[in-house]
């Protein structure tokens, strides 16, 4: 089966929730990094409030505990190594259990509240994309040194290397700051997928072939960005702010559009775009089709975040 193929089929999977297919590719590992998506913990190793260490979240996993994830339950990239039966959940990089033979089937270097600005990141003292670049250096070092070059090199080359980041940019950075004003949206998506360009160029560089990269969630129906809108009018009502994912979605064509040009640039890639824009607009129109729904009020921003396409429990907040 196609990388493509594959990428697709697990997450049509995962949303159908039939049994496992078979992992016919060859990814040994999976690599994420980008935001509170794919955090699996590594900010509770960091002096930042950008933290899900606490109640409620985690009470869905077995264990019923926080692990840092900001989730009720898995992330998506812990569904993917899950069905591709290369470990339960994929361990944050900076957690100090994680050992050299658990680094060989992957770890996530993600960052919630990062962006591909780095302002982005500063602003809340989490790790950038570069300092999230300079830990997988570190890793691969790591790797290296525990089976050679050689081995190493294959562990890079058939691993899934998973992105998930932008929102943080355009939710809090764009919209959030008024000398930002100074870029157009369309200007500001621009200077962010440059960095997204030579994120993916380094990686490659670095061995790295297949990739998944996420697009933009309707941001304008993030409970944050709602709240921040309201207005006397729908007050009572809160609505999704029209703009903000008009704007998403203009991010998400020229993401698509760099795909293709990086996809024929690159030799021996597989770069897949991965929508979240379409399948939490569903959830937020049709919540009934996604099975049990919950709805907490005192959840509501510390569940804001979590919009991972796959989670069965969204948080309907309209
Ligand atoms: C590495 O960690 C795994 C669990 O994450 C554990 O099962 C294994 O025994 C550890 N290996 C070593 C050599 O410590």
């Amino acid at each position: 089966m196609s990388f493509l193929l594959l990428f697709y089929a697990i997450i049509a999977n995962l949303l159908l929730r039939r049994a496992p297919i078979a992992a016919a590719a060859k990814i040994t590992a999976v690599f994420a990094f980008g935001d509170s998506i794919l955090d699996s913990g590594n900010n509770n190793h960091l002096v930042t409030a950008f933290r899900a260490d606490h109640r409620p979240y985690g009470q869905d996993l077995p264990e019923k505990t926080p692990t840092g994830r900001f989730s009720d339950g898995k992330l998506t990239t812990d569904f993917i190594v899950s069905f591709l039966g290369i470990k339960e959940m994929l361990p944050p990089y900076l957690d100090p259990a994680l050992n050299d033979t658990g680094l060989l089937t992957g770890a996530s270097f993600a960052s919630a509240g990062s962006g591909l600005d780095d302002l982005t990141a500063r602003a809340v003292n989490v790790l950038t994309m570069g300092d999230q670049l300079k830990l997988f250096q570190k890793g691969l070092e790591r790797i290296r040194r525990k089976v050679g070059a050689k081995r190493g090199r294959r562990v890079v080359g058939n691993g899934l290397f998973v992105i998930a980041v932008g929102s943080n940019d355009v939710a809090r950075s764009y919209y959030g700051l008024p000398f930002m004003k100074t870029f157009t949206s369309s200007g500001y998506h621009d200077f962010l997928l440059k960095n997204f360009e030579s994120f993916i160029l380094r990686l490659y560089k670095m061995g790295a072939r297949k990739f998944g990269l996420s697009g933009l969630p309707p941001v304008g129906c993030l409970p944050i960005q709602m709240t921040l809108n309201l207005s006397p009018d729908n007050f009572l009502k809160r609505v999704c702010v029209n703009q903000q994912n008009v704007d998403s979605q203009a991010y998400n064509t020229k993401l698509q559009a760099l795909i293709s040009r990086l996809q024929g640039r690159l030799k021996g890639s597989k770069i897949a775009y991965f929508d979240a824009f379409k399948p939490m607009m569903d959830m937020i129109n049709n919540p009934q089709k996604y099975g049990e729904l919950k709805l907490y009020l005192i959840h509501f921003i510390v569940y804001s975040n979590s919009f991972s396409p796959l989670l069965t429990n969204i948080i309907p907040i309209l």
